[in-house]
C-alpha cells in the first residue's frame, strides 16, 4: 500500500491548455485579429481539417452535441410519428434530441460487454414507423456498425452515430461514418477533442445533409437575406481555433488515453469485486471514459465513496439511466422493448475513473493501489 495521500482530478482541462497553450493562444489571436468571430475562415479552416480527419466529404461545425444530432435527424426529415432506436445507458442527450426533433424514443437493451447498443436486440424493436438507428459508441468504443448497418439495409433504415465520446475510434473493419448517414461529435470541454465551452459537428458524405444542416444551423439560409423557418446553432470561431490547435494533437492524446487504459488494466487484472472495461479485438478504443463496473451494485457507491475519500476524483456514467430518471418520459413518446437488464446493470454498478492524456505513472498506480486496497477488504 501506498502511504502518501495524493489528489487526483478527473479531468486535464487547465494542464493541456498549459502543454499546447502556445498554439492555443496563436490561434485565438488569429480570430481576434480578423475581425470575423462567426461563420469566419477559422470556422471554415476547422471544418475541412475535421472531413479531412474522419475521411469525409463534409463537416459542419454547430453549436453542441446535442444540435448535432438533432439537426441531422431533422435534415434526414425524421420528425413526429417516427421512431428511433437507441440505448438507455447513454447521456440524456441522446434521447432529447430524438424528442427535439419530434419523434419517438424506442429503448433497446446493450451489449453485456461493451455497453454499446446490442444489435441482436434491435430488429425485435423495428415496426413500420422505424425511421433511424442511433447507436452510440459509449465510452470510446464504437457499436458494432457492421451488425447495425446491415440491420438498417434490410429494414431500410437511415443510422445516425451518436460519436460525441470517441474521435479517433475505429471498428476492426470501419471508419466512424462509414457505415452511417452521419456521425455527430460533441466538442463540450471534457470530450476527447473538447474546446473551452461548448460546440458540436456533423461528420457526412451525404451532400444532402450536408446542405440541410448548413442551412438550418444559420437561420435558414445560405445566401446573405435569403431565409426559410431555421435555428442559429454555429460553432464560434474562436471555438474552431482552439479545436484546429487541438486537433493536431488528438491521436497522440489517444494513445496516451489508451496508455493510461492499460496500466489501469494491467494493476487491476487481478482484482476479484470488479470487471474491467472490454475492449472488442481489432477495434480501437479512444478512451473517452475507463469505466469499471463492481460486480455487485451493492458495491459501487461504497467504493465510488472510499474512492473519493482517498482524494480521487471518479464519477459514475451514468448511474441512472434514461429510463429511470424521475418523471420518464414526461409526457414524451418513448417506448422500451424487451428487458433492459444490461443497461441497468451497467447504471448500477459503473464507477469511471481519471482518464485524461496529462495524468501521471503517480495518479494512474495511486488509484490502483487504493482500489486494490478496497478489493482486499471488500465483502
Ligand atoms: C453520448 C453523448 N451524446 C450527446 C452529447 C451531447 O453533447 P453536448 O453536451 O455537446 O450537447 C454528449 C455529451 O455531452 C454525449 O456524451
Amino acid at each position: 500500500m501506498l502511504e502518501t495521500k495524493i489528489s487526483v482530478a478527473f479531468y486535464g482541462h487547465v494542464r493541456q491548455y498549459h502543454n499546447i497553450r502556445a498554439e492555443i493562444d496563436a490561434n485565438m489571436q488569429e480570430v481576434l485579429e480578423s475581425g470575423q468571430y462567426v461563420m469566419g475562415p477559422m470556422l471554415q479552416r476547422f471544418e475541412k481539417e475535421l472531413a479531412e480527419f474522419h475521411g469525409t466529404k463534409y463537416a459542419i461545425g454547430v453549436g453542441n452535441g446535442t444540435d448535432a444530432l438533432w439537426l441531422t435527424f431533422k435534415a434526414l426529415g425524421i420528425g413526429r410519428g417516427d421512431e428511433c432506436i437507441t440505448t438507455t445507458n447513454t447521456f440524456f442527450a441522446t434521447a432529447e434530441a430524438i424528442w427535439i426533433a419530434g419523434a419517438t424514443v424506442v429503448f433497446v437493451d446493450s451489449d453485456p460487454l461493451t455497453n454499446c447498443i446490442d444489435p441482436a436486440k434491435i430488429e425485435a424493436a423495428i415496426t413500420p414507423q422505424t425511421k433511424a438507428i442511433v447507436p452510440v459508441h459509449l465510452y470510446g468504443q464504437c457499436a458494432d456498425m457492421k451488425a447495425i448497418r446491415r440491420i438498417a439495409d434490410q429494414h431500410h433504415l437511415v443510422v445516425i452515430e451518436d460519436n460525441a465520446q470517441g474521435i479517433g475510434a475505429h471498428g476492426d473493419s470501419f471508419r466512424i461514418a462509414e457505415l452511417s448517414n452521419a456521425a455527430t461529435l460533441s466538442f463540450i470541454v471534457q470530450k476527447n477533442l473538447g474546446t473551452f465551452g461548448d460546440g458540436g459537428a456533423i461528420v457526412t458524405n451525404d451532400p444532402q445533409i450536408d446542405r440541410i444542416v448548413r442551412k438550418l444551423r444559420n437561420h435558414g439560409s445560405d445566401k446573405r437575406s435569403c431565409h426559410s423557418p431555421g435555428y442559429n446553432s454555429r460553432l464560434d470561431d474562436l471555438h474552431a481555433g482552439v479545436l484546429s490547435a487541438k486537433l493536431k494533437h488528438v491521436e497522440e492524446w489517444t494513445e496516451l488515453r489508451r496508455q493510461w487504459a492499460g496500466r489501469y488494466s494491467a494493476g487491476l487484472a487481478n482484482a476479484r469485486n470488479i470487471t474491467l472495461p472490454f475492449e472488442v479485438p481489432g477495434y480501437r478504443h479512444v478512451y473517452h471514459l475507463y469505466v469499471i463496473e463492481t460486480k455487485r451494485p451493492e458495491h459501487r457507491d461504497g467504493l465510488l465513496q472510499f474512492l473519493n475519500d482517498e482524494g480521487i476524483d471518479a464519477k459514475c456514467h451514468y448511474p441512472i439511466a434514461i429510463h429511470q430518471q424521475e418523471g420518464f418520459p414526461w409526457a414524451h413518446e418513448a417506448r422500451i422493448v424487451g428487458l433492459i437488464a444490461n443497461s441497468e446493470r451497467n447504471a448500477a454498478c459503473c464507477i469511471s475513473l481519471p482518464m485524461f492524456p496529462e495524468l501521471t505513472e503517480e495518479e494512474v498506480d495511486y488509484t490502483v493501489d487504493r482500489i486494490l486496497d478496497w478489493d482486499r477488504r471488500a465483502r
